[in-house]
């Protein structure tokens, strides 16, 4: 399982963790967000459009009625066809991952 993990999330890791520029090491909001919508528009954004409505990747506008939080983590985490696990982790992921299963 780590290896899998560390081309994917280490590149994800490190640019999370530059861009948090050091400060308290993994814990509260005090760098990296985790607020659900500012996270989706700067790693997901790109295949599924900053509206959720899609683009490259799926329209998920609707995605908690088909799928739990416990489903979009593990997708997140795992990836699922052409989209890559990992870009995301941690408070991030379950973060985005309960903010999408919301949207119903
Ligand atoms: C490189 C483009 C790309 C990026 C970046 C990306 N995705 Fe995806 N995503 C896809 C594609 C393509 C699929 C469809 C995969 C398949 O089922 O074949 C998908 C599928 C999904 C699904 C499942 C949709 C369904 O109906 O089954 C979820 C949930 C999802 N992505 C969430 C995310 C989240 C959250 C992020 C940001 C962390 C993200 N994606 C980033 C391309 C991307």
């Amino acid at each position: 399982m780590k290896k899998k993990l560390v081309s994917g999330i280490g590149i994800a890791a490190l640019i999370v963790a530059l861009s948090a520029c050091g400060g308290t090491n993994g814990s509260e909001t005090s760098g990296a967000t985790t607020e659900p919508e500012q996270i989706f528009s700067q790693r997901c954004a790109s295949c599924h459009g900053g509206d959720l409505s899609g683009g490259y990747g799926p329209n998920l506008e609707k995605i908690g009625a088909d799928k739990t939080k416990d489903e979009i983590l593990s997708i997140i985490h795992n990836g699922q066809g052409a989209m890559a696990g990992g870009l995301i982790k941690g408070e991030q992921a379950e973060a985005v991952a309960e903010w999408l299963s919301t949207k119903k």
